[in-house]
């Protein structure tokens, strides 16, 4: 008897010892806000400081002494950036970081195609997993608000509708793969003119309806994980720290239980970063070694400046607490999740998946008497100008900058598309590098040279447009002009006068201006496709791939055309910039134009097959409050090959109490059809799709009244309307 009260208490004492040695937190099977609060429970307060700020440049600290991991992030947003040193932004020289370059967000947009960016969001989740990173420094949805901001190319262009729809499969794919995406720059990170510290006026209704969508759709639909406050101000508060964007939309009204993550160097103010709704900050002084004071990360504004403020009782640690159970939730949903697979790095399949995204984002803006696609039977020469045929475009551009495993450049796309059967000769035309432009006459030695070869070339592929350098498509700078740079302008024109059959191709994240566009008959808009870039771009020329992208923005003529410009609320004063245009972005603005037309409207893009498409009609003309109306087209493929077409739904509100676009995209349907075939469309229309943002009432509304379905192809391409009633 007294043996087995021995054995019994031995047993209660193993059992005791082994769920102290299995706390709650390291249970995998725990409820994830269990865990949190086991863990939080454990830490001391100086655990808790050191986990909301970083320790590195791209690292946050964990909890060692309980075996919680640190946090590492990656940019993002187009592939995962190469190692850098502990505290410098300088490469560590790793010879075993190059990963896949994805297509760059704005050829991602241009796909139109969710089935896309899922594909997309798996791929660089399954290489930011192998990296053994938990959070991307991605995807970007700033709206694209003027063409002359350096970091469009990293977003998904002018419209909130196409925005939403488009990140949420990549978020949702990233996260599948144990990794967090952090959306961002929240908010109103529009321009990269004194983006440190301008402060955004913009009405409510602009906030809402056209800044913000993205955002919410990104937390509420996709499940972000986590978010990057902007570096730019809102309502004179810096955005990493503000009270308004951060605690009141995002996590009150949102319900947002994600970690906001600041921009690098984005953090300002300790009071205002306790309280104001940030959780981790980083990269506030770039060099921790030696810059500012000798252990810089001490010294962030969450760090040691926080602490004193505890321990001498000026703060309790409820915010504190807040912080860190974010911060746990995201460990226990990333790298202490079982459910996370292992990912898989620089592979053919992350490489392919590329190459898919890039061929359906590639935009043809035009194809007058069909110069393409090019039949190599009846080409003998082809000469490549320009020189962004050859240039890597994965290099330079800021923050998404990457080292890649490898980059297929337009040329040797070419030459492989051409194969033996067609002489391809290249010649550069201009250059980019400044020292050569400043000797003497070289700009148009090499502009002679190429014109004088065209003359006698079968056709003339011009390979131009933007890069990644400073004042291009790259971070920290804006764009001077609309105009293409190195004088491509004059390069063009004369080549097209020298050779009728110049096609020319733009690279870039950005709308350029086209003052020869009446003389050149095809155009192509080929973005930064990433390591694919070459083959993706040789097979919609030499048609193996029939085009299918449509621009996620407006081309405008001139930068007048603009809304930003053309109302003088760009690039703002010392400290302000007015969002003067309020909701009229892009082609909402395009469309109250009467005397001006957009270059290439949004949504435009056009295929080497034609679509004809039915009259629009719906199943009821009157719709109730909770009613949806089905608006159906049918759309068939008359031309000689199979094509996707983007079939695209309007919204116009014909009586309305508060001013409202002509018309506002609400549903878009990638479909793909053989010659012949024809597929029906069906758009189904809720009152989301007629509201408005009510900055009196401060929410979202629906008047009563007359409003059209206009069913197009693009923009300005309307192609049917279908008329209804809201009762
Ligand atoms: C950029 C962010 C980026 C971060 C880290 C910042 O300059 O604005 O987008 O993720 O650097 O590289």
């Amino acid at each position: 008897m007294k043996k087995k009260a021995i054995y019994a208490s031995l047993l209660l004492a193993c059992t005791v010892t082994s769920l102290a040695r299995n706390p709650i937190y390291l249970d995998p099977d725990q409820p994830i806000e269990q865990r949190v609060e086991d863990a939080l429970r454990r830490m001391t307060v100086e655990e808790k400081v050191a986990m909301i700020h970083a320790q590195s440049k791209f690292s946050s600290a964990g909890v060692p002494r309980l075996g919680i991991p640190e946090n590492w992030m990656t940019d993002g947003p187009h592939g995962i950036r190469a190692e850098v040193l502990w505290d410098e932004w300088n490469e560590a020289k790793w010879t075993n970081d190059s990963c896949i370059a994805f297509p760059a967000l704005t050829a991602l947009a241009a796909t139109w195609s969710p089935d896309m960016s899922a594909l997309y969001g798996k791929s660089i989740g399954e290489e930011a997993r192998y990296r053994n990173k938990n959070v991307l420094l991605g995807p970007g949805v700033n709206i694209y608000r003027t063409p002359l901001n350096g970091r469009n190319f990293e977003y998904m262009g002018e419209d909130p509708y196409l925005a939403s729809k488009m990140v949420v499969p990549y978020i949702r794919e990233v996260q599948k793969c144990g990794i967090a995406a952090c959306v961002k720059h929240f908010a109103l990170n529009n321009q990269e003119v004194r983006r440190e510290n301008i402060n955004v006026k913009v009405d409510d209704r602009a906030l809402h309806e056209i800044y913000l969508p993205a955002f919410k759709a990104a937390v509420q639909d996709g499940g972000a994980w986590a978010i990057m406050g902007a570096y730019n101000q809102y309502k004179g508060q810096h955005c990493c720290h503000n009270q308004y964007l951060l605690n009141e939309i995002l996590k009150r009204d949102w319900g947002f239980d994600g970690v906001v993550i600041s921009d690098w160097g984005g953090v300002h103010k300790t009071n205002e970063a306790i309280r104001n709704g940030l959780d981790m900050e980083f990269g506030s002084w770039t060099n921790g070694l030696n810059w500012s004071a000798s252990n810089a990360y001490a010294n962030y504004y969450l760090a040691s400046p926080y602490l004193k403020m505890i321990t001498e009782g000026k703060i309790d640690t409820q915010e504190l607490d807040e912080k860190v159970r974010r911060i746990l939730r995201l460990v226990f949903r990333t790298t202490m999740s079982k459910n996370r697979p292992y990912g898989s790095f620089g592979t053919m399949e992350h490489a392919l998946a590329g190459r898919k995204i890039a061929q359906e984002g590639i935009v043809l803006l035009k194809n007058r008497s069909s110069l393409l696609p090019i039949d190599i039977s009846k080409v003998k020469n082809i000469l490549v100008v320009g020189e962004n045929a050859v240039k890597k475009m994965t290099v330079g551009g800021g923050s998404s900058a990457l080292k890649t495993k490898y980059e297929i450049s337009p040329l040797t796309g070419i030459e492989t598309y051409a194969r033996q059967q067609v002489s391809v000769r290249y010649l550069s035309g201009y250059t980019s590098v400044s020292s050569m432009n400043q000797k003497e006459n070289i700009g148009e030695q090499l502009r002679e040279e190429a014109v004088s070869a065209a003359k006698e070339a079968d056709i003339v592929l011009f390979i131009g447009g933007l890069n990644k350098n400073n004042g291009q498509d790259c971070e920290g700078h804006d764009r001077t002009s609309l105009g293409l740079p190195y004088g491509q302008d004059t390069l063009i024109s004369q080549l097209t006068a020298a050779n009728p059959n110049t096609v020319v191709v733009i690279i870039s994240g950005n709308a350029v201006a086209m003052p020869w566009v009446n003389n050149v008959p095809s155009i192509v808009e080929a973005w930064y496709c990433g390591t694919e870039t070459g083959n993706a771009l040789a097979s919609v020329l030499f048609g193996e791939v029939n085009p299918s992208g449509k621009l996620p923005f407006t081309f405008p003529v001139l930068i007048d055309d603009n809304a930003a410009s053309a109302l003088g609320g760009y690039p703002g004063n010392k400290t302000d910039v007015e969002y003067k245009e309020g909701i009229f972005v892009g082609y909402r603005w395009a469309d109250r134009q009467k005397n001006t037309k957009p270059l290439f409207p949004f949504g435009h893009g056009l295929s080497y097959t034609n679509f004809q498409y039915s009259k629009a009609i719906a199943d009821k003309s009157v719709m109730h409050v909770n009613d949806t109306i089905n608006v159906t087209v049918k759309v068939k493929n008359t031309g000689k090959r199979e094509g996707q077409e983007v079939v695209q739904l309007y919204i116009r509100d014909n009586e309305s109490s508060l001013p409202r676009p002509f018309k506002e995209l609400k549903g878009f349907k990638k479909i793909s059809l053989s010659p012949g075939e024809e597929k029906t469309v069906v758009f189904p229309v809720t009152l989301d799709a007629l509201s408005f943002y009510d900055d009196q009432k401060h929410m979202w509304v629906a008047e009563p009244g007359r409003f059209e379905a206009l069913i197009g192809s693009s923009s300005m391409d309307i192609r049917g309307r279908f008329a209804f009633e809201l009762k």
